[in-house]
């Protein structure tokens, strides 16, 4: 088999190859794997032999592999809360993922396949002997498709028929020749999910493998009746099979802790009156959300930002660059301490204690001082310096020179340098150019990054930082 040295390949190859293999959570090596797969799955799909013309009016949408989206299935089952999974399709669909909807027959009677195929912007398949889609036994294609199918609401005689293995329907001759995992949502009065026929059932499709979320308690359509048979809630189902169609990504920096600031400081004049920069904090949020997905206990600290704090984040909110400082200070020890807060250089000397008032002596004087370094005093540390310290270089001219200057005279490890001049659109927007420095004794290598959103170079720059500091991951 022939062998391929990624490093000989051009650089924006390289590159984006970099960044589709940080995006998915595999080596470079496994993503060109990948790539090498799917070229060769299209390559089959166009040969003579293969499948029929676009054009035919049954033909299946592509697959995953064409759009590189996951697919779900989902069966609407004949209950009461088949109109939750309306719903759902939008869930699912908010978290990237195709829905193709199948209704049974009974579930017409509660929601209408227009309304499924308008949310889902797909055809909506209902009847086995439909001639259209089963030219080419789209019942099997239906079921192998896809990445998973979901069955929402599951009622009690869908699971019935998965368990003894019925297929007289289009609904469960899909769910028979499935080669992919199913994840039902049961949803039925509590007589029906309490039933020794439905427990019996239940007990066989664990024992399959099959996956159910659900049913929860709660109140019940029936008047005045309430227990187990609700169906989980959409978002709750969407999440479930999220779970089941993206496997827990590698966790590289499991175990590290990681500072990492972001936004503006607000230096005060007076009470009301304060000095700002433009930095929203997109940049170092979407960092700490990358750092927390790689497994890092991450500590956010952010000066005034529009932004939500990310999950599973400790967020410490401040105002001026000595807070900052003070609360950087606080969070050490850190494995790991990324500076990408735009801390204002200045404040004024003496803040006015009350709000300043316009005189007839003209303009009260602002006499600026300097701020504490908060990159360069963590930098410096002769205790405690966390083994990797990345700062910021946010430019507007001589990009590279001036980054290049800056890692040494604020003795950080790496730098990233982004030109932040008004015609990037770099301050406040959702992409960024950045330039990666890094300090190799006496060497600063450059490497310089395509064009991306800000959540990409996110990802890159953790990417990086797991590689250095878990070699192994
Ligand atoms: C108003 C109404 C509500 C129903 N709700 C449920 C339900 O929540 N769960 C259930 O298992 N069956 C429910 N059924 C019964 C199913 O519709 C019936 O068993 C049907 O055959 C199921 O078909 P399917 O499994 O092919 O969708 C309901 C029936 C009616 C008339």
């Amino acid at each position: 088999m022939a062998s391929l040295t990624i490093r000989k390949l051009d650089d924006a190859i390289r590159d984006a190859l970099r960044l589709r293999a940080a995006r998915s959570g595999r080596s470079v090596e496994d993503e060109v794997r990948v790539i090498l797969r799917e070229a060769a799955h299209d390559g089959a799909s166009a040969a003579p032999m293969a499948a029929p013309q676009a054009s035919a009016p049954g033909r299946l949408p592509p697959t995953r592999a064409d759009d590189g989206l996951a697919r779900v299935t989902l069966v609407i089952g004949g209950g009461i809360a088949a109109y939750k999974s309306l719903d759902l399709i939008r869930r699912l669909k908010e978290r990237h993922i195709d829905v193709r909807c199948v209704l049974t027959k009974a579930a017409q009677h509660f929601v209408t396949p227009l309304a499924a195929s308008a949310l889902s912007h797909e055809r909506v398949y209902t009847d086995l002997f439909d001639p259209d889609s089963e030219f080419d036994a789209g019942h099997i294609r239906l079921a192998r498709d896809s990445d998973l199918i979901v069955v929402a609401p599951a009622t009690a005689d869908l699971m019935a028929k998965i368990a003894h293995g019925t297929a007289d329907d289009l609904a469960s001759a899909i769910l028979l020749a499935a080669d992919v995992p199913i994840l039902l949502a049961p949803a039925m009065n509590p007589l029906m999910w309490n039933n020794a026929a439905t427990k019996r059932n239940v007990a066989t499709l664990q024992r399959d493998g099959i996956a159910m979320i659900g049913p929860n308690a709660g109140e019940m359509a029936e008047a005045g009746e309430a227990g187990v048979g609700r169906m989980a809630e959409p978002l709750e189902i969407a999440s479930a099979a999220e779970r089941l169609l993206r496997p827990p990504q590698p966790r590289p920096l499991a175990g590290k802790r990681m500072l990492i600031t972001a936004g503006p400081t607000h230096e005060p004049i007076d009470p009301v009156r304060y000095i700002a920069n433009r930095s929203s904090g997109k940049q170092g949020f979407a960092i700490a959300a990358a750092a927390h997905a790689a497994g890092a206990d991450v500590t956010l600290i952010s000066g005034p930002v529009e932004l939500d704090d990310p999950l599973g984040v400790t967020v410490k909110h401040v105002e001026s660059a000595r807070d900052m400082l003070r609360q950087v200070e606080a969070t050490l020890p850190v494995d790991i301490a990324i500076f990408a807060a735009a801390v204002a250089d200045w404040r004024v000397a003496s803040e006015g204690e009350q709000k300043l008032k316009k005189t007839a002596a003209g303009m009260p004087p602002l006499q600026l001082v300097e701020n504490p370094d908060i990159l360069a005093t963590i930098s410096h540390r002769k205790d405690g310096r966390p083994p990797l310290v990345i700062g910021f270089a946010a430019e507007t001219e001589h990009l590279i020179e001036n980054a290049k200057t800056k890692i040494a005279r604020k003795g950080c490890d790496w730098i990233v340098a982004n030109d932040v001049s008004p015609a990037t659109g770099v301050m406040g927007g959702d992409r960024n150019t950045v330039h990666l420095l890094t300090r190799h004794g006496e060497n600063i290598e450059v490497d310089s990054w395509p064009v991306m959103t800000k959540e990409e170079v996110a990802v890159e720059l953790i990417a990086h930082v797991a590689k250095t500091v878990s070699p192994s991951s």
